[in-house]
């Protein structure tokens, strides 16, 4: 579309697309939510999760998209279904509170970055003064955002495309190094085993929805990111492979940082269950790359989280992109400005989270929850609403709309453009399936358990 811009190729799509799936979710995010949830067990049910439920409704986001070319609310109203836009609305709110957590942990990588340029290998136990240090994080914080909006504001497919086609390989690469360097150091075993071997027992439902929450956060999904991506998508391009190609990058860069950090963790002779929560790779890391020597201990450390900044980056530019195409599509802001608007508001929506890890009491031990035996911090409770509650909420209402509003014949026939023999296809029975019945129920059942589990400590199951 006209003004719009969009990818200059399906390369240069599916490596946006995968530039906001890979970030923190997966590095950050993805080793500690396993350690809480008993190893792999966790592991299982989220490779599970993402087969089943997220990939058809990525697809279906992505085909919403290029056949609206709009923004998460235009692309319903366009359709002709206003009333199913509150799927955008919510999407938006969740993204504003996404990236305003986001943005104070990115700073965290890039506070890190610096740290272990100039040799600060301590940085890794001091994690818990780093953090409560709010004037430092918030300037790094505010570097990202501002970094973030920058790229916004000059359009999709110049600062994305460009930025991820390079680093995300890089990223890749050197983690596969350390993957193989983990995987040499004594008693890294004990941590392999944890991480693939699953005991059973250790699936409860709280690990099932936290395992589901993980992966619409880490695909991006659930939130219309991929459908203000999709807008940008040639009416030619494959979109079932394409997703396929996010899916598995997305996950191969996960499941390697897992299978990294716990070979670490059991060489250091740490605890695999670690209840440290979101500081486990900031406190084990520096240590490790310590160990390279003090030369190569700088290179390696600080390529690691400048490339982790950079992921988070690429990250949080889809992010804001979805509150600002919507409010340059519908009410017509200079695109500048909706940026820089945003931006500021969602830098302001962080400042609790900044103030949530030991810079402030009250939001570090914000809230308590009926029957849960420790208080969570404000950037806990907003992790718990976005990730675990509204992304798979918006993933049941979109899977909701494409079976039985949009329908499944629509569907088809936007996916056939660029995929002519889908129809009729066995790829498209088993999308159809699952976007119809499997979806709608277990991300229905799952949705309201959750809720009452979490937030209501009633445990049905
Ligand atoms: N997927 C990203 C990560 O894993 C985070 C992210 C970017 C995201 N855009 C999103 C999460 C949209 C949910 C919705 O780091």
């Amino acid at each position: 579309m006209a003004g719009r811009g969009g990818f200059s190729s399906k390369f240069g799509f599916i490596a946006a697309a995968a530039g906001s799936a890979v970030g923190l979710g997966n590095i950050w995010q993805f080793p500690f939510k396993v350690s809480q949830g008993g190893g792999a067990a966790f592991v299982l049910m989220y490779v599970l999760f993402i087969f089943i439920l997220c990939f058809p409704i990525m697809i279906a986001e992505i085909a919403i998209g290029r056949k609206t070319q709009k923004n998460p609310v235009g692309a319903f109203v366009d359709m002709g279904f206003k009333k199913w836009s509150i799927i955008g609305i919510l999407g938006i709110i969740c993204g504003v509170l996404i990236l305003s957590f986001y943005n104070v942990v990115a700073g965290w990588a890039f506070g890190y970055f610096l740290e272990i340029s100039q040799g600060n290998f301590g940085i890794g136990k001091e994690f818990s003064a780093f953090t409560a240090d709010t004037t430092t994080v918030g300037i790094y914080s505010t570097m990202f955002m501002l970094a973030t909006a920058f790229i916004v504001s000059q359009g999709v497919s110049s600062g994305i495309e460009k930025a991820s086609k390079i680093l995300m390989p890089t990223l890749l690469f050197l983690l596969i190094g350390l993957v193989i360097y983990s995987l040499t150091l004594d008693g890294a075993m004990r941590g392999v085993e944890y991480y693939l071997i699953p005991d059973f027992s250790k699936i409860t439902f709280k690990v099932a929805y936290t395992a589901l929450g993980q992966g619409f956060f880490s695909l991006s999904l659930g939130m219309g990111a991929l459908i203000t991506y999709g807008s940008y998508v040639g009416k030619n391009d494959n979109m079932v492979s394409s997703a396929v190609m996010i899916m598995i990058a997305d996950m191969t860069i996960s499941l390697l940082s897992g299978l990294m950090m716990f070979a670490l963790i059991a060489s250091q002779g740490l605890d695999l269950n670690s209840k440290g929560g979101a500081g486990l790779i900031f406190t084990v890391l520096p240590g490790v790359f310590q160990n390279f020597g003090s030369v190569l201990g700088i290179i390696v450390g600080a390529a690691f989280f400048l490339l982790l900044s950079f992921a988070a980056l690429t990250s949080t530019v889809s992010l804001l992109e979805v509150p600002v195409a919507y409010l340059v599509d519908e009410y017509k802001i200079n695109r500048k400005l909706a940026v820089w608007g945003m931006a500021l508001l969602i830098f302001l929506v962080g400042i609790p989270s900044l103030y949530a890890n030991g810079g402030s009491d009250f939001f570090t031990n914000f809230i308590t929850y009926p029957g849960a035996d420790a208080s969570s911090s404000f950037m806990d409770f907003v992790g718990h609403v976005a990730n675990d509650t509204f992304l798979p909420l918006g993933g049941l209402l979109i899977s909701i709309f494409t079976a039985y509003v949009w329908k499944k014949h629509n569907f088809s026939a936007e996916i056939a453009q660029g995929n002519p023999t889908f129809v009729g296809s066995w790829q498209e029975k088993i999308i159809h399936f699952t976007i119809s019945y499997v979806c709608p129920s277990i991300l229905g059942t799952i949705f309201i358990l959750t809720v009452l589990d979490r937030f209501f400590g009633v445990k049905l199951i």
